[in-house]
């Protein structure tokens, strides 16, 4: 079953990835339920895309609450009746020696990276199960490949999803469901705001947004597993 014009979810809609990939899109007039906590920057974003040729709605919420997560497919369910395309993109980083992080930001990085993943993972896999049709992308990371000095709890995060996406795969086998992994190194986004670093080598959010658009438009006898980008600077 070919699904042109889809309803693409996105959780983190209200800045950097999210929003770009939203923005990507939108010129070829899919629908968009956008996530986040902010509703004046995901309101923002809505009209970005809405002007663009899109269709987006709003959801606003903590992903890792699954009061949220039910609240938003009952209004997905209610406003498109489908979900074609889940992005579970929403997440946060703190780094630092593994002995100065604190067990806050331990809660917060896994309630948000991991739990807020499965939670929408699991709410949107059974009616692309019964329809037979759908795409997963998870944004991980480089780090949900490979590790490094003082991002051990990212990393741990991004190394549990991409676990997760690769078990789930497995399940996946014989259907036309499909999940993969978008794994970028640094990308210039607001994630660095207020911080000192050197953000003119990095990736731009378009350069990863692209990237999804591939996982998304390929075709049905292809099942990408992950796209592993990095800066070429
Ligand atoms: N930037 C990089 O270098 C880089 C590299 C590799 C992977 N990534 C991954 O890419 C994803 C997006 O990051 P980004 O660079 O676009 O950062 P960003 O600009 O800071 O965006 C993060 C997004 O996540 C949302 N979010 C965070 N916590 C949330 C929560 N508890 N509930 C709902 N939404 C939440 C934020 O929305 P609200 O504030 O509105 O809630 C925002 O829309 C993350 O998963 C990150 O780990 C980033």
């Amino acid at each position: 079953m070919t699904d042109d014009k889809k309803v693409i979810v996105i959780t983190g809609a209200s800045s950097g990835i999210g929003r770009q990939v939203a923005i990507e899109m939108a010129p070829d007039g899919h629908s968009f339920y956008l996530i986040g906590r902010n509703e004046e920057r995901l309101r923002e974003v809505k009209t970005a895309v809405d002007d663009l040729g899109g269709k987006a709605a709003i959801g606003i919420g903590d992903v890792s609450d699954e009061t949220n997560v039910e609240k938003h497919f009952n209004q997905i369910d209610k406003l498109f009746g489908r979900v074609s395309v889940l992005i579970a993109n929403a997440g946060v980083g703190y780094f630092g020696n593994l002995e100065d992080l604190t067990i806050e930001q331990f809660d917060k990085q896994f309630d948000t990276n991991v739990r807020g993943v499965f939670l929408y993972l699991k709410k949107a896999l059974p009616g692309m199960k019964e329809r037979n049709t759908g795409q997963i992308i998870v944004t991980s990371s480089n780090l949900g490949l490979e590790t490094s000095a003082r991002a051990s709890l990212y990393a741990a995060t991004k190394h549990a999803v991409q676990a997760m996406v690769w078990s789930l795969r497995e399940e996946l086998k014989g259907t036309n469901v499909k999940a993969a992994t978008i794994n970028p190194g640094s990308v210039s986004t607001p994630w660095f705001d207020g911080k000192d670093v050197d953000r003119s080598k990095m990736l731009t959010a378009t350069d990863v947004a692209k990237a999804f658009r591939t996982i998304i438009d390929q075709a049905e006898t292809s099942n990408i597993d992950h796209i592993h980008i990095m800066p070429n600077r």
